[in-house]
């Protein structure tokens, strides 16, 4: 798959080409984002506030975004956004997808609407290994929502224990909330068992919900199949639509009316009426204040790449690329932390190392850029931006660091920050 072309490629400091296999924190800017990020600039120097009501669309897929298109206003483009390009990467119908400015934002929105409980449905089933984004939120709701909350121990490997899920779910269940793809363990959840957890929960009268980050745009997810009440991911990893751009999936028919809306997701907003009033159509009611429309602009650049692709021939480039990985950690002897069954995995790939933080320090002083977790994790993702020779190039590295010890004794770097 010879997608390259349609991304900057990054360099270091020095103007040299670097690898970047870091997709599952921030992908590769789009070569079209600097266009649109101009065209943001001038709508709003022509259009002022009337950009509000109506700009060219600028978010199409296909030829007409040369010249733009029909007009739309920054007013609808959380629903455009979520229509045109979120609703094909789950495969689900219009109408039930929405730009959102974090997936944190879409889950405080969900504990915010009193429809999640009931007198005799507390409990909310989490596991030990999901994203602050919901795990935090829960615990942050938790004393004033009078929720029970099961946090279900990882088993073996940090994999997801899925009988000790299964078995959480009872009579009481409000929530059910779980990763497809594990951001610590890159294991993606089998469909049976996400349909399996849907139905006790349901039965249950709970809502299931899918944190999708690092499936969404790596890989084709049937969101509908799956029996998710809610999808919540972003676009800002393997999307590459940068940071501003998450969204959320809601089951059609679904109703809550979160308390933490704003006036965007009011009925009539420009009624400035005294009492406020649900926006008719429920996923308007995921938003706060006014949206921050420059993010917008970037967003979708990313996922036209992946959608003219074909989400299909992505997950198996992407598949491709950790089986040659999986194929050289063997023949060095090193362990592997993901999964290796294809089906079990998500695009990213996890070796268990000896100071692994200083390996990543050892590879990024040599162009190849990975992250670590914990000293002792070394997580990669080679995407559809990366080449073979890449993959290749990455391996000789590690190899040559694991056998003779190099990396043991680097130097830690001084990243200027807390980003990891
Ligand atoms: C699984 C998962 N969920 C959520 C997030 C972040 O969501 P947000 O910052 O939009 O709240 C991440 C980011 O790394 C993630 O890996």
């Amino acid at each position: 798959m010879d997608l390259r072309a349609r991304y900057a490629m990054p360099t270091d400091e020095h103007g040299d080409p670097v690898v970047e296999l870091r997709a599952f924190t921030h992908g590769l800017m789009p070569r079209s984002v600097p266009a649109m990020m101009e065209r943001f600039c001038r709508d709003w120097r022509e259009r002022g506030v009337d950009a509000w009501n109506a700009v060219d669309t600028r978010w199409q897929r296909g030829d007409a975004d040369e010249d733009g298109g029909p007009e739309t206003g920054w007013w609808r483009l959380p629903e455009l956004l979520g229509d045109r390009f979120v609703a094909p990467l789950l495969d689900a119908p219009p109408g039930t997808c929405l730009w959102q400015p974090s997936v944190h934002h879409a889950v405080q929105c969900l504990l915010s609407s009193p429809e999640i409980l009931a007198e005799h449905r507390r409990k909310v089933v989490v596991t030990e290994n999901a994203f602050p984004s919901v795990f935090h939120s829960v615990q942050r709701w938790q004393d004033l929502l009078g929720l029970s909350l099961t946090v279900v121990p990882a088993g073996p490997r940090g994999f997801v224990d899925r009988e000790a899920v299964l078995d959480a779910l009872g009579p009481d269940t409000a929530l059910a909330a779980l990763s497809h793809v594990g951001f610590t363990t890159g294991e993606r959840l089998p469909g049976a068992f996400l349909e399996e957890v849907a139905a006790r929960t349901h039965e249950a009268g709970g809502l299931f919900v899918l944190d999708g980050y690092h499936a969404a745009a790596s890989m084709p997810v049937r969101v509908r199949e799956l029996d998710a009440d809610l999808y919540l991911g972003g676009l800002l990893k393997e999307g590459s639509g940068s940071a501003g751009n998450a969204f959320v999936y809601l089951r059609d028919g679904l109703e809550l009316t979160p308390r933490l809306t704003g006036w965007f997701g009011d009925a009539e907003p420009f009624a400035f009426r005294q009492a406020p009033e649900p926006h008719p159509d429920v996923r308007r009611r995921f938003l706060g204040g006014t949206t921050p429309v420059a993010s917008m602009y970037h967003a979708v650049e990313g996922v036209k790449i992946l959608l003219d692709a074909g989400l299909d021939a992505v997950r198996e480039d992407a598949l491709a690329k950790t089986t040659r990985g999986i194929a050289r950690a063997d023949a060095a002897g090193l362990s592997l932390r993901s999964p290796r069954e294809r089906r079990r995995r998500g695009a990213m790939l996890i070796l268990e190392v000896e100071a692994a933080d200083r390996l990543c320090a050892w590879l990024k002083r040599r162009g190849v850029y990975t992250d670590s977790r914990q000293g002792r994790f070394l997580r990669m993702a080679p995407f559809v931006w990366n080449t073979e020779a890449e993959v290749d190039h990455a391996f000789d590295l590690i190899e040559e660091a694991t056998r003779t010890g190099a990396h043991c004794e680097a130097p830690l770097p001084d990243a200027g920050g807390p980003v990891t």
